[in-house]
This record gives structure tokens, C-alpha cells and sequence, in this order.
């Protein structure tokens, strides 16, 4: 079989993936081309490959699609590389400097809001990209890209398009050698990306102050002889922040949106619990343990639509999860989207239902029962980040607008890169 399983996952990626764990149980192998994936269903074997067992994997295979546009940022690098840029990224995400954020998160949040009006059609997966976009620029590199909106707003969707394409196309095993016309496409728009972020550099090393922001603390960074980052290393950093920091909290106010319209029960309680709590104010980090059930909400999106639905690793050693032998240079795929639809896990599945998680279940669960961020040390640097962005947008816009949906058709997902509507998802705006 020249391409295996490719063309099962191809057609209907999750579908497929659902099927195999139902069909097979906890352990699926899988082929691509010539290469081997075992598909881990069973949180202990991800435990195994994401913690205890994690120096026996790197990212490998599933993340060299990725080079092209993030080079070797924190998603893509590996060793003792990544544990260094790691260590000088995670001031930037430390809770009091995303607590400063949160006044950038409202602002632009109602920027947003001022441009809707009643009646009008939007598509709000668009908003969100555009908005959380903004608010990674503003933050992490003090940089506006709504300034640039017209560049970066074609480009970075372009190249994302095509990596998403990539990912489930002849590209996944082609050689990286050999052209294809979505290659091509790639390197195009990457070369219109490219000059923005290495302008957006240059004029910070010109400028030679410390906005306390990401940027600035890698601008900083000295090597043990006293040597800089390079343009190219900070380009790709920031390629990484950018593009990891805001289509994935895009994606889960999305599909919470597009949940609650098709739940008017919990839609209700959401707005009863912001109304009380925060009776028409923006909220910041200092309300996020107060609202309990919109907390749920967001939790409860990202176990059935979690943005990143696959996680993949490549062995490095020979080793044995939980008595399975895994040869060196296997690939192994870990599903958030499958092993959180698991009835073992939780009661009901497919159903959204936001208050299971209001008493204490997340504690009942095996670890990695349920893990839209991941976990282990390459854990998302961006959790904390992600968690009040999502609080403050959907708190803001639940409290003015009603989301009606334009459609009761259930939404296509085009699951790629991330999991995304297929073709977006427009609503109706009604103000509250
Ligand atoms: C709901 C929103 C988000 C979700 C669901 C999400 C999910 C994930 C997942 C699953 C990983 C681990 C990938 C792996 O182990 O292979 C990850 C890593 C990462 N995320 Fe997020 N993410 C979100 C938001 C963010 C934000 C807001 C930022 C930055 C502002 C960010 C930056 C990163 C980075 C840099 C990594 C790589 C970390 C490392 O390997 O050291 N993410 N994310």
C-alpha cells in the first residue's frame, strides 16, 4: 500500500480516529507511506510518552511540516536548545505579567464589539483570529498588526492554509526536497512575512528600550560568551509565539460560540452568572475564580472541539509503555479529541454539558483523561495566557450580544493543523 492509512485520515481525519478506538481499543497502529504511527487511546500510555518516559521522544515527524514557517522556535526545537529559550520565554507568561495583559485583552475586546451592531452577520471565527492576533502582537511585542493588518492578514492565513493542507496532503511524506505547488505557495507567503517580523526586530534593537514585554526579554538574552540571539532565532520565536498564541484561543471562543447557540439553557446560565458576578463590567484575573460555571463553559468546548486535536512524538530510544515495546523511530500520535470523547472518561460524551465539570471532576479524572494543552515539561507555555484571554472575550461579548446562529446545520469541522469550522461559522448579532 503506497499510502496506507493516509487516505482514511485524508476523508475523515476524526472520524477515522474515533472509529479505530472503538474498533481496536487503546493502541492503533497506523500506516503512512512506509512509516509506522501507534496511536495511543489510554491516558497512562500518554502519561508514559508525554512525562515519565518524555526524554525517550522528541517531536520529530509530525512537526517538521511546521519548519518552513516557525524554523526552530519553542513549538519545533528540541534538547537542551529548547530548554534554554523555554527558560528565557516563560517570564513573559508568568501570572502577574498576563494580569497586566488583561487591560490590552479588554481594550481591543472592545474595539471589537464598537464595529457590531444589531442585526448585523458576522463571521465570528474571522473576529476572533483577527482579535486574538491582535492582542499576541500588542502583549508579547508591544507591536500593533492591525498596522499591518492588510500583510499580515492575508500572509499568515495563506501560510497556514497551506500547512493546514500539507498536513493531511502528499506533503506529509514527500521528501521536503521535492516541490510541490503548496510548497511553493508556503515560501511565498512566508517571504511576505518574513520583512515584517525581522522590521519589527530591527526597530526594537535600534530602539534599545525594555517594554518588559516577550520581546524585549529575548532581545536581552546574552549567551554564556556574551553573544545575542540571532535575528533569525528571535524571527523564529516570534513566528512561533504569533502563530501557537492566537488561532488556538481563536478556535475555542469559536466553537464555545457556536456550542452555546445550539444550548440555550447553558447560554442562559452563562449570561445569569455574568450578570451577577460581574453586572455588565469587563472582567480581569482577579474575577476568574468567581465565575465557576463560565470556567465550565470553556472547558467543556475544549474537550469536544479541543483546538489542538493531535499530539505526535517520535521515539528516540528503544522503550516499553505500559508492557507495549515501541522501537526507536516510531511515531506515536496522541488524541485529546478521541480519549476525550471516551464514555469510560465521561458520562454522555458527545453531549455538552458544562456543569460536569463544576464538581471537582477534573480531579476525579486520570491525568491525561482530559488534555487540550497537553502536559509534561513541553506542557503550553500559553495555558495561563489562553485561559483569561478566553474570560475576558467571551465574558465580554456574552454580556452585549446574542449570538444567534445563522444555520442549525451542525458546523463541518476541517480538522488540520487545528480544528477548525470548515467554513467558518456566521451569526446573527442581537444585543443583549
Ligand atoms: C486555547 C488555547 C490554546 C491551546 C488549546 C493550546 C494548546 C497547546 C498544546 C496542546 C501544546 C503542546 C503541543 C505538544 O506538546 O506537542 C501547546 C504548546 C505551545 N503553546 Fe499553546 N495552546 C493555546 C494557547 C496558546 C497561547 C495563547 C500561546 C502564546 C501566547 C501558546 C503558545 C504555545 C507554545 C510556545 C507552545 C510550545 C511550548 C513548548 O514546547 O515549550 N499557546 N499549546
Amino acid at each position: 500500500m503506497l499510502f496506507g492509512n493516509l487516505l482514511d485520515v485524508g476523508r475523515d481525519q476524526l472520524g477515522f480516529l474515533l472509529n479505530c478506538a472503538r474498533t481496536y481499543g487503546d493502541r492503533v497502529e497506523l500506516r503512512f507511506g512506509r512509516r509506522r504511527i501507534v496511536v495511543f487511546n489510554h491516558p497512562a500510555d500518554v502519561e508514559e510518552v508525554l512525562v515519565t518516559q518524555q526524554r525517550n521522544f522528541i517531536k520529530g515527524y509530525f512537526y517538521r511540516i511546521l519548519g518552513p514557517l516557525l524554523g526552530n522556535g519553542l513549538l519545533t526545537s528540541e534538547g537542551e536548545f529548547w530548554l534554554r529559550q523555554r527558560r528565557l520565554s516563560q517570564p513573559a507568561f508568568h501570572r502577574e505579567r498576563i494580569a497586566a495583559y488583561a487591560r490590552t485583552m479588554r481594550s481591543y475586546t472592545q474595539e471589537l464589539l464598537g464595529s457590531w451592531s444589531d442585526g448585523m452577520v458576522r463571521d465570528v471565527n474571522d473576529d476572533m483570529m483577527q482579535l486574538t492576533l491582535r492582542i499576541v502582537g500588542k502583549t508579547l511585542f508591544d507591536a500593533d498588526f492591525q498596522s499591518e493588518a492588510t500583510e499580515v492578514g492575508q500572509a499568515l492565513p495563506a501560510a497556514l492554509h497551506e500547512l493546514s493542507a500539507q498536513m493531511i496532503g502528499p506533503e506529509f511524506i514527500l521528501p521536503s526536497s521535492i516541490p510541490t505547488p503548496s510548497r511553493a505557495r508556503l515560501r511565498r507567503a512566508i517571504s511576505r512575512l518574513d520583512p515584517l517580523v525581522l522590521r519589527m526586530i530591527a526597530q526594537r534593537r535600534a530602539a534599545g528600550d525594555d517594554r518588559g514585554d516577550l520581546l524585549s526579554a529575548l532581545l536581552r538574552v546574552r549567551d554564556a560568551d556574551g553573544s545575542r540571539m540571532t535575528d533569525r532565532q528571535l524571527r523564529d520565536e516570534a513566528m512561533t509565539i504569533v502563530l501557537a498564541g492566537h488561532e488556538t484561543t481563536a478556535l475555542a471562543l469559536t466553537w464555545a460560540f457556536y456550542l452555546l447557540g445550539r444550548h440555550p439553557a447553558a447560554n442562559n446560565q452563562l449570561v445569569a452568572e455574568l450578570e451577577s458576578v460581574l453586572n455588565g463590567r469587563a472582567p480581569g484575573p482577579e474575577d476568574m475564580s468567581q465565575l465557576p460555571y463560565t470556567a465550565s463553559v470553556l472547558s467543556e468546548t475544549m474537550r469536544l472541539y479541543p483546538p489542538i486535536f493531535g499530539i505526535g512524538r517520535e521515539s528516540v530510544a528503544d522503550c516499553e509503555i505500559n508492557g507495549f515495546r515501541l522501537p526507536a523511530g516510531t511515531n506515536v500520535y496522541l488524541v485529546p479529541y478521541v480519549i476525550q470523547r471516551n464514555p469510560r472518561w465521561f458520562d454522555d460524551p458527545l453531549s455538552f454539558r458544562p456543569e460536569r465539570w463544576l464538581d471537582g471532576l477534573e480531579g476525579r479524572l486520570p491525568r491525561f483523561a482530559y488534555f487540550p494543552f497537553g502536559g509534561g515539561p513541553r506542557l503550553c507555555i500559553g495555558q495561563p495566557f489562553a485561559l483569561l484571554e478566553s474570560t475576558i472575550i467571551l465574558s465580554s461579548i456574552m454580556q452585549q450580544w446574542h449570538l444567534r446562529p445563522i444555520s442549525d446545520q451542525p458546523v463541518e469541522m476541517a480538522p488540520a493543523l487545528t480544528l477548525r469550522p470548515k467554513h467558518g461559522i456566521r451569526f446573527q448579532l442581537e444585543r443583549q
